[in-house]
């Protein structure tokens, strides 16, 4: 775990900082991973709360470990990110000031062979962020038809070559399941042309990110925990998005914009009340990590990250709002002055303060939250 680095932690901090300053203040970790965002984000403000979720059981364990020190005010919770506000209501807690998603797979993730992320090793082809259910990229390759294959190549891999290798992976199938990542692999080198396997990586790179994507249906519960989480922050309460692909990042991009935008007809010269945006942007476009970062880690090379702070619709300006650039002071927030004051969260709404207990203050396991009982409908 020593080896982990959180993707561009300082800035992340920095532009979550301000929201976080709020005493009694609440950041949601919707990607916990292994709790090196998190226990950065604990240890710079020692007023703060924290309810992190992860979807992969053995991911939350580990970040339980490294957080203990922290286990007082943290709340882990087995949980897919569009959860969030069944979680946060079973907390007790009506509106958080920071979130933060860092989104995709982790370095255990990817390291650990057995779970079938990497292509470059041989293992039975899993893929699930969660192996306590769904279904499995086995599943996927054997069963979907080659229209769906391809269709799920071309639009969550980006793949030219999508119906070509969709082709030949019905036509393998054929002869016996695949059922090895290697196969697979090979596979995909050898239904792309020769001159283009020599671009772009590993040919079967992309074809391995759009059955991972398909398997943890990743962009729906991404489009639907967006919403959710703008929704649960408070006026003054901050987000910040790590997207490690286009198709990430248009969702964040879709999402942060549109309520950074008045609600009302474009063609008013004036704001009706009630209709200003909800949102101000924190970044100009999407922000990359330095030179120097990625040659530290690797996993920092595609990163896109966009912030934004939750503002007051009543109050909202008309024009848009500036963004803040890397080192320069922040403006200060624009909230109305109940939400500021720590009485906001009433103790009874308190994380941890529910029928007078936390979940993880007494040190047991990350709630084991079934996402099939928190699941809507
Ligand atoms: C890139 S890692 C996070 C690393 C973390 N920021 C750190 O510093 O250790 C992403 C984590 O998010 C989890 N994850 C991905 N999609 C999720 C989802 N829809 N709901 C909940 N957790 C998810 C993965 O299981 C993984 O552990």
């Amino acid at each position: 775990m020593g080896a982990h680095v959180p993707v561009l932690l300082e800035r992340c901090l920095e532009l979550l900082a301000p929201a976080l300053a709020t005493p009694g203040a609440v950041h949601v970790d919707a990607t916990l991973g292994l709790g090196g965002h998190a226990e950065a984000v604990l240890a710079a403000h020692p007023d703060a709360t924290l309810v992190g979720l992860d979807r992969d059981p053995q991911a939350l364990r580990l970040a339980q470990a490294r957080l203990a020190r922290f286990a007082g005010r943290t709340h882990l919770v087995h949980a897919v990110y569009d959860e969030l506000p069944e979680v946060l209501q079973g907390l007790g807690i009506a509106a958080v000031q920071g979130a933060l998603f860092d989104l995709g797979v982790s370095s255990m993730q990817l390291d650990e062979v057995a779970r079938g992320f990497a292509y470059a090793q041989d293992a039975p082809l899993d893929m699930r962020m969660d192996q306590s259910r769904g279904r499995t990229a086995e599943e996927v390759v054997n069963t979907y038809s080659a229209a769906d294959l391809a269709r799920i190549l071309r639009v969550y891999g980006e793949e030219r070559f999508a119906s070509r290798i969709a082709a030949a992976i019905v036509r393998e199938r054929a002869k016996a399941p695949l059922t090895s990542s290697e196969r697979l692999a090979e596979l995909v080198r050898d239904a792309i042309p020769a001159p283009a396997r020599r671009t772009g990586g590993h040919p079967a790179k992309r074809t391995f990110q759009a059955l991972r994507i398909e398997v943890n249906g990743e962009l729906e519960a991404l489009e639907r925990a967006l919403p959710a989480a703008l929704d649960s922050l408070a006026v003054g309460g901050r987000i910040v998005v790590l997207a490690y692909h286009s198709l990430e990042d248009r969702l964040v991009k879709r999402a942060l914009t549109a309520r950074a935008k008045p609600a009302g007809p474009v063609d008013l010269p004036v704001e009706l009340p009630g209709s200003g945006p909800t949102l101000r942007l924190l970044t100009r476009g999407a922000e990359q990590a330095s030179a120097r970062e990625v040659a530290a880690n690797p996993r920092a090379t595609s990163v896109r990250l966009r912030a934004a702070e939750r503002i007051d619709r009543a109050g909202g300006r008309a024009g848009p709002a500036g963004a803040e650039r890397p080192g320069r002071k922040p403006r200060p927030p624009r909230r109305p002055k109940a939400m500021h004051q720590p009485g906001a969260l009433t103790a009874n709404q308190r994380p941890g303060s529910r029928n007078g207990r936390s979940s993880s203050a007494q040190g047991g396991e990350p709630s084991a939250r079934q996402p099939d009982q928190l699941r809507k409908g």
